[in-house]
């Protein structure tokens, strides 16, 4: 039997439809603060991702060579592809431009709970505002987004400034090197590379950076950055908003782009892979060719956050099974059609079964059985049978779907 790719998931229709209704609140959320979706290619050229990361994350790519000999990557996410989208066509747009997408991404990753090759991501872009409001603002959808779905989460806020501040020494190579380890909370690679590197003075303050719950304790541990003002008044504004985070300057971010503002959400129910939004303020537009633009957005981990809301029941409204004689099959079509025309799904028997088989396949998969013999045709009527109740009435069409309607149409 052929199996599905290492790393990937089939979805049947209890979970798809699972999956719809919290993409849909997600998308409500950021219509409601006036962002509107955009919609990328699957695949970009692989230049996209190495100008800014290096050759390094093609390891963790899907790259692949199309027929006319071009490098390609499925797209590892999607925040580089919607800038190259706003320098290709939203330049003249008026700013601040705010952008959301729902979209599958590509990782080449050691598969495990939480963790896939092919997983779908709901985020935000807003381009053009550079102001603590800006950064303030893509925090607060992020957490109304969450919310919308019903999740419980941590909410960390921090800034690169103080950090870097830290690592200003260093060679770029080396600081980015040392931020990857803080990013994945690798302890043991972290002090190896501090020991390697002669950096070893580091390891207290950057530990430290990371357990301080109030803002000027940063700037004792890592000295005044020019950032500070803004850092204040960002926090400033979500603590007004009564906004539920933690401080946290230990937050390294994984890609390489943030430029200042940074954060993370984790979910409080899940285990090793619990983030389930990063985000950050970066610059991207000016590798591609276009202004040197601010910009901000998160990216929230849907399948995370699936995974984390767990299975629920959904009001899926009535089925009606259509049920009829040979004789009684073109009426059985009109019948049907009406109660679709009332957004009432009903199915008709297709397999060419007798009324004891039809009527015993509604009984596992409708609410209704919608029944027509000779004498219905004749009297222009249905039989509608309720099949958890096992009540039926013969009536004309028109009340046996407001009888149906009642019990809920989908
Ligand atoms: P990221 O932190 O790499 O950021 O990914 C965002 C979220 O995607 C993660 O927090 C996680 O929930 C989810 N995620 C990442 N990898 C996987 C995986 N292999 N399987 C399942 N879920 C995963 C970004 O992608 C940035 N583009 C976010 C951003 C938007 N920054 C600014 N704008």
């Amino acid at each position: 039997m052929l199996q599905k790719p290492r790393g990937t998931r089939d979805f049947l229709p209890d979970e798809m439809e699972r999956r719809r209704l919290i993409e849909r609140r997600m998308r409500e959320a950021a219509r409601r603060w006036g962002y509107r979706e955009v919609c990328t290619p699957d695949f970009e050229n692989l230049e996209l991702f190495t100008m800014k990361s290096g050759e390094g994350i093609i390891g963790e790519m899907y790259v692949f060579e199309d027929k006319g000999g071009r490098k390609m990557t499925l797209r590892p996410e999607v925040t580089a592809a919607v800038l190259r989208m706003y320098v290709n066509e939203g330049k003249v747009l008026p700013k601040p431009i705010r952008w959301c997408y729902y979209a599958d991404c590509f990782r080449y990753e050691r598969p495990q709970k939480g963790r896939y090759r092919q997983f779908w991501q709901f985020g935000v872009e807003l381009i053009g505002a550079d102001t603590p409001s800006a950064d303030a603002e893509v925090i607060m959808l992020a957490d109304d987004t969450l919310r919308s779905t019903g999740v419980t989460f941590d909410l960390h806020v921090g800034h690169l400034a103080p950090m870097k501040h830290l690592l200003a020494d260093l060679a770029p190579g080396d600081q980015r090197a040392i931020m990857a380890y803080l990013d994945k909370h690798d302890r043991e690679g972290l002090e190896a590379a501090l020991v390697e590197k002669n950096l070893t003075h580091l390891a207290e303050p950057l530990a430290a950076l990371g357990e301080c719950r109030t803002v000027s304790e940063v700037f004792e541990i890592a000295g005044d950055v020019p950032e500070r003002a803004r850092i204040e008044e960002t926090f400033a504004l979500l603590d007004a908003q009564e906004i539920d985070y933690r401080p946290d300057f230990g937050i390294a971010r994984g890609l390489d782009y943030y430029t200042g503002m940074v954060f993370e959400g984790f979910a409080k129910n899940l285990g090793a892979e619990n983030q389930i939004v990063g985000g950050g303020a970066y610059r991207l537009a000016h590798l591609f060719g276009g202004d040197d633009v601010a910009s901000c957005g998160f990216a929230i981990g849907f399948d995370r956050v699936m995974v984390s809301i767990g299975d629920f029941a959904l009001e899926q409204g009535s089925v009606v099974g259509v049920v009829c004689t040979p004789d009684a099959r073109a009426r059985a079509l009109e019948v049907a059609r009406a109660f679709r025309e009332a957004g009432i799904r009903a199915e008709a028997d297709l397999m060419g079964r007798g009324m004891g088989a039809q009527l015993a396949h509604a009984a596992k998969t409708a609410d209704f059985a919608a029944v027509l013999g000779k004498r219905e045709v004749e009297a222009g009527t249905v039989t509608l049978k309720n099949l958890h109740s096992g009540e039926q009435q013969e009536r004309s069409l028109e009340e046996a779907i407001a009888e149906v309607a009642r019990h809920g149409a989908c």
